[in-house]
């Protein structure tokens, strides 16, 4: 995989990375796996751009979320749902049938799931896997334990991260649901392509995990490391906590040339 070091803005860098592969696609409908957070909310601002002049087009695009909360209703402004309509699909001319959000209200999770799974291999798979990754290192609510080859089901929140999520909900850890849908590990790898995003000093500490230390079901961000087409883009903060020759490398390339994206192949 390949650790992007990046001093421009992440939203823009991912924003027009995939609007390359979108450009640069061999077939139709081109499919995106999406995440949610604040990492990502500058990302759908500069799509919502490039569809607004007339650069991108979501009318070709099938879109699959990697997650929600189970019990939130989709009006709910902590729903991922909810994010979703307002970052992005209010703005852009996706076709709304096209849109794949899990149903975290649905009767029966396992179905749904199960169903959510068939959805995305009925859509010939997903181009690009686009993520966000936790302070723990989990990957949509892949929390950690969990297994490679997961695929998309309940999940229960770790105390951790219902404590790095009470932002959202008035930093009342309480309030945040103790159970989500996520696609699975599993799911994510099967993508052709992956972009993970990770800004912040808060994620330093996963990020350093892909550059020490073995790949580990105990930090998911790990998983990354055994797809053939994988790529974290961080920025310095996110970036801050590498050791040994990645840090190194990191140095002298930046001593080099400052400005310029640092590539690093773990
Ligand atoms: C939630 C989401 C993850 C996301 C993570 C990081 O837990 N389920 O998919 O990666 O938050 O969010 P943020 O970008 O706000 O740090």
């Amino acid at each position: 995989m390949k650790l992007i070091i990046t001093k421009h803005n992440l939203g823009l860098w991912a924003a027009s990375y995939i609007r390359a592969r979108w450009a640069a696609r061999e077939k139709d409908p081109f499919v995106l796996g999406l995440p949610t957070g604040g990492t990502v909310v500058e990302m759908y601002a500069a799509l919502s751009g490039l569809v607004k002049n007339g650069k991108m087009s979501f009318k070709n695009i099938v879109t699959f979320n990697m997650d929600e909360y189970v019990g939130l209703p989709p009006e709910h402004d902590q729903s991922y749902h909810y994010y979703m309509k307002h970052n992005l699909f209010d703005h852009v001319d996706i076709v709304p049938q096209n849109a794949h959000i899990l149903n975290g209200q649905a009767t029966d999770l396992h179905a749904e799931c199960d169903a959510y799974e068939a959805a995305i291999k009925q859509a010939g798979g997903v181009d690009l896997f686009l993520g966000g990754v936790g302070r723990n290192g989990h990957l949509a609510f892949n929390e950690p334990g969990s297994s490679f080859d997961s695929r998309t089901r309940v999940m229960e929140l770790t105390e951790s991260t219902k404590q790095a999520n009470s932002r959202f909900f008035g930093n009342d850890p309480t309030q945040v649901p103790s159970r989500a849908l996520t696609v699975g590990i599993g799911t994510v790898l099967d993508s052709k392509e992956l972009l993970f995003l990770a800004s912040g000093e808060s994620k330093a500490e996963a990020v350093a995990r892909l550059t020490q230390g073995e790949v580990t079901q105990q930090w998911p961000i790990t998983a990354l490391k055994t797809h053939p087409r994988a790529a974290l883009l961080a920025d310095p903060a996110a970036a801050s906590a590498l050791t040994g020759p990645a840090k190194e490398q990191l140095e002298q390339a930046l001593l080099r040339q400052p400005e310029e994206d640092v590539i690093l192949t773990l």
